[in-house]
């Protein structure tokens, strides 16, 4: 795993804002570790990689797929949305070289969440909500909460808003932002 090879490697397959917002990841992502007590070089490469595989087209899902006999669900099927967190944790693996396992599953999860996740899981997860080029409605108070030693609060919060953003879209949710909810729920 080489910092350059994956700069390099990125500005090949990813668009310039895509870049641009992966950089913003990385660089929140050492904040939220400095903060939490992470390892800021981890932190930083799992967010510069997190959405490797986001600008790929229907035929390189289709290569990565088969190449990595990667196992999608029926949800994830056809919709980049959710699949390409899946994708980039093995693009991440066997392109980038990356063997940290903590890395490799912050990026699968980046999008659902999960149960129980660990902290670099928590703060990449985050770190894609909140970096400074987000303004969302509400993007002000996540930051404050994960600035101020609230992370898991931010992540409820997160995960709420993305249950009912589904159900007004009438989108289908996936079970693991459920259970990542749930969990949360349980542990408050
Ligand atoms: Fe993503
Ligand atoms: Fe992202």
């Amino acid at each position: 795993m080489n910092l350059d090879v994956i700069n390099n490697k990125l500005k090949e397959i990813l668009s310039q804002r895509r870049l641009d917002h992966s950089i913003n990841v990385a660089i929140c992502a050492v904040k939220l570790s400095e903060i939490y007590g992470y390892d800021k070089e981890r932190a930083y490469i799992a967010g510069l990689v997190h959405d490797c595989a986001k600008c790929l087209n229907k035929n390189e899902v289709d290569f990565y797929v088969s190449q990595y006999k990667i196992e999608l669900d029926d949800l994830e099927k056809d919709n980049l949305a959710l699949s390409h967190s899946v994708i980039g944790s093995y693009i991440a693996r066997y392109e980038f070289n990356i063997e940290d396992e903590e890395i490799i599953s912050s990026v699968k999860y980046h999008t659902t969440g999960k149960e129980n996740m660990n902290l670099i899981e928590k703060i990449i997860y985050m770190a894609d909500l909140i970096e400074e080029g987000r303004n969302f409605n509400g993007v002000y108070e996540l930051r404050e909460l994960s600035f101020n030693n609230k992370l898991d609060q931010a992540l409820l919060i997160s995960f709420n808003n993305t249950i009912k953003f589904v159900i007004d879209n009438e989108q289908i949710i996936h079970p693991r932002t459920v259970e990542a909810r749930n969990y949360l729920m349980k542990q408050k």
